[in-house]
């Protein structure tokens, strides 16, 4: 069920280096929210904090909040592995499992949280993430063979499939087709489309057409200098960001006349 993520004075820190600060922002259920903004301003690292990924890296922390329907992420009742279940995660190059079958590849996810289910009840589950991913057709008759064998747009959508069978409430994609030629954006930007009636969707993407095409929302975050912290500019209807927005700053940017 698509959830409502609410993050409030949120500064992001590799050890002593702040490098995102001070954001606030709702990010909305069953709708797109797109990040946008010039390398290093945070973006990826927003991103990972959401899901509780950032503190992997030894020295990273936050402070402030990540409130999801209520519960904070933080709390100190909260375990990043039950986080991590329930806000997914699809990353710039897609990474199967490479000695893994595609039936495997979706598998993997749900045994590491299922317990126990039935052969008929895990080949069911595979097959509705694969039909929900849009790769179900390509793939049906080749279960078995190997996911590292599918072309880069179908291995992204093996990955996403991977991330909605374990049923999460959103889903994170850093840059997801910046590895994939037209075609398949568009396979995967259409899947994008579908999957927001179910999901609360954030993306990372460098494509103003692809933020515009698929966002509702989007959020434009700049860094004033190399070497200091990223910042929210502002957050708005994709609409209003790419025609009126209320920044200098991110029309220069839209409109490609940054740096
Ligand atoms: N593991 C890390 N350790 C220390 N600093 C990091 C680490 N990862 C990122 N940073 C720093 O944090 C800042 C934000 O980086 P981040 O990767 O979030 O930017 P980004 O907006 O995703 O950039 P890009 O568009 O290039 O992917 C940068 O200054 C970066 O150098
Ligand atoms: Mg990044």
């Amino acid at each position: 069920m698509a959830k409502l993520i609410d993050v409030s004075d949120l500064n992001i820190y590799y050890g002593d280096f702040l490098a995102v600060e001070d954001v606030t922002m709702t990010i909305e259920p069953r709708a797109v929210t797109a990040l946008i903004g010039p390398s290093g301003c945070g973006k990826s690292t927003f991103l990972r904090s959401l899901n509780r990924m950032h503190e992997v890296i030894p020295g990273a922390r936050v402070e402030g909040k990540v409130v999801m329907d209520g519960q904070d992420l933080y709390g100190s009742d909260i375990d990043p592995v039950t986080v991590r279940r329930q806000i997914g995660m699809v990353f710039q190059r897609p990474n199967p499992f490479p000695t893994m079958s595609i039936y495997e590849n979706v598998a993997a996810g749900i045994k590491l949280n299922a317990k126990r289910m039935k052969k008929s009840d895990l080949d069911e589950l595979v097959e509705r993430s694969l039909r929900g991913a849009n790769l179900w057709n390509e793939v049906k008759d080749r279960l078995n063979r190997p996911g590292a064998g599918l072309s880069g747009g179908q291995q992204q959508r093996l990955c996403i499939a991977r991330a909605i069978a374990i049923q999460p409430d959103v889903l994170l994609m850093d840059e997801p087709c910046s590895a994939l030629d037209p075609i398949s954006t568009l396979a995967v930007e259409d899947l994008i489309e579908q999957l927001k009636l179910e999901y609360t969707i954030v993306i990372v993407t460098h494509n103003m057409q692809q933020a515009a095409r698929v966002s509702d929302k989007t959020a434009f975050f700049n860094l004033a200098a190399v070497g200091k912290p990223g910042k929210v500019v502002e957050i708005d209807d994709t609409a209003t960001i790419f025609s009126n927005p209320s920044q200098k700053a991110t029309e220069d940017y839209i409109s490609g006349r940054f740096g």
